[in-house]
């Protein structure tokens, strides 16, 4: 192999560019060449490529988002659009794809694989931790650093006013920041997507805590289990408290990563370009029992992750 290609796409993630920096330096030192091809598929479809040297990744290692841009394409999802990115490829002698993105990049890439004939390999980057196969994705603590210092923010002023707050942060359809950053934050309350819950039973449980003096409290939601306003409606009629909410959104894309991101990203792009060197393809980097591992892509979806509901049950009981 003489030549690969490195693209991210989809939700970008702090630790994208840790990731990219050591799969372009990973490779160049094993006297690979390497094409950056800006904003993912849609630049690929495009012929939006520029070869990496050594300093095209100076200075990103501690920058949030991605320096390659990213994006989303619906044409590539077509059939004429697959067989156009493999030619051009292809007909630019890329023989290898490093895709750093989420679990539809890697379904992409699996039909990309299969098309064009390259070796693709991914790297697991998204904020919300949701794929399977691994149980680290790039992007995940930095989310978890901004939402978590967010609450303690938001604490200081509900402490203050002797109110009750609604926190919303990302999770479309999973719970993995809501729980993790609930149990972190100390919340009175935490909704996720993926179990029921009772709206009236946890203002029963915040009325509670008020009758043992407590004035303020926090209820954190992932944006896919229910809206902050319309909890924090809810919870004002309901409690006759002044209730406030905040929806955090996109702050938990950005940020300088955090050191186990920027460790990880280095792992994961070194891996990345290993494999593809060794010969595999339709592989991922992934974490597996806190060890730097591959798997096969389709693990990603064949094996979707589950959320560990042992942090929300030991959170109900320290926020008593
Ligand atoms: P993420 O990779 O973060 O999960 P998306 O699901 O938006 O983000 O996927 C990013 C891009 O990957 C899409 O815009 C599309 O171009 C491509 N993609 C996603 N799903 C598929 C699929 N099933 N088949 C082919 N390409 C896909
Ligand atoms: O990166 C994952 C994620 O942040 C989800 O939690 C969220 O629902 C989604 O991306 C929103 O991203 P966009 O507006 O770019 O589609």
């Amino acid at each position: 192999m003489k030549r690969i290609g490195v693209l991210t796409s989809g939700g970008d993630a702090a630790g994208m560019n840790p990731a990219l920096r050591a799969v372009v330096r990973t490779a160049i030192v094993a006297g690979l060449e390497v094409i950056g091809i800006e904003r993912g598929y849609e630049g690929l479809l495009n012929g939006w490529l520029r070869p990496m040297d050594l300093s095209s990744v100076g200075g990103i290692i501690n920058r949030g988002g991605t320096v390659l841009r990213t994006a989303r394409s619906e044409r590539f999802k077509t059939d004429e659009g697959l067989r156009l990115a493999a030619q051009v490829l292809n007909e630019n002698g890329i023989e290898g794809l490093v895709v750093i993105g989420g679990d539809g990049s890697f379904r992409g890439a699996a039909k990309l694989e299969e098309v064009s004939g390259v070796a693709v390999v991914g790297i697991p980057a998204t904020i919300d931790n949701d794929i399977g196969g691994t149980e680290y994705t790039l992007g995940y603590d930095t989310a978890l650093q901004v939402a978590m210092d967010a609450i303690d923010k938001i604490r200081d002023t509900a402490d203050s006013f002797e109110r009750i707050f609604v926190i919303e942060v990302m999770g479309r359809s999973r719970g993995f920041i809501a729980a993790a950053v609930g149990l972190a934050g100390g919340a009175e309350a935490v909704l996720v997507p993926e179990i029921p819950f009772d709206l009236i039973q946890i203002c029963e449980k915040l009325k509670r805590g008020i009758a043992r003096g407590k004035r303020s409290a926090i209820i954190v939601t992932a944006e896919g289990a229910a809206k902050a306003q319309d909890v924090a409606t809810f919870v004002e009629m309901y409690l006759r408290e002044e209730v406030r909410a905040t929806v955090l959104g996109y702050t938990q894309r950005g940020g300088s990563p955090t050191a186990t991101d920027r460790i990880c990203g280095a792992r994961f792009g070194a891996l990345a370009v290993e494999l593809l060197q060794q010969g595999h393809s339709g592989m991922m980097t992934a974490v597996q029992g806190g060890q730097v591992v591959s798997v096969p892509l389709r693990v990603c979806w064949e094996q979707p992750r589950v959320l560990d509901e042992s942090l929300l049950k030991l959170n109900e009981v320290l926020a008593s």
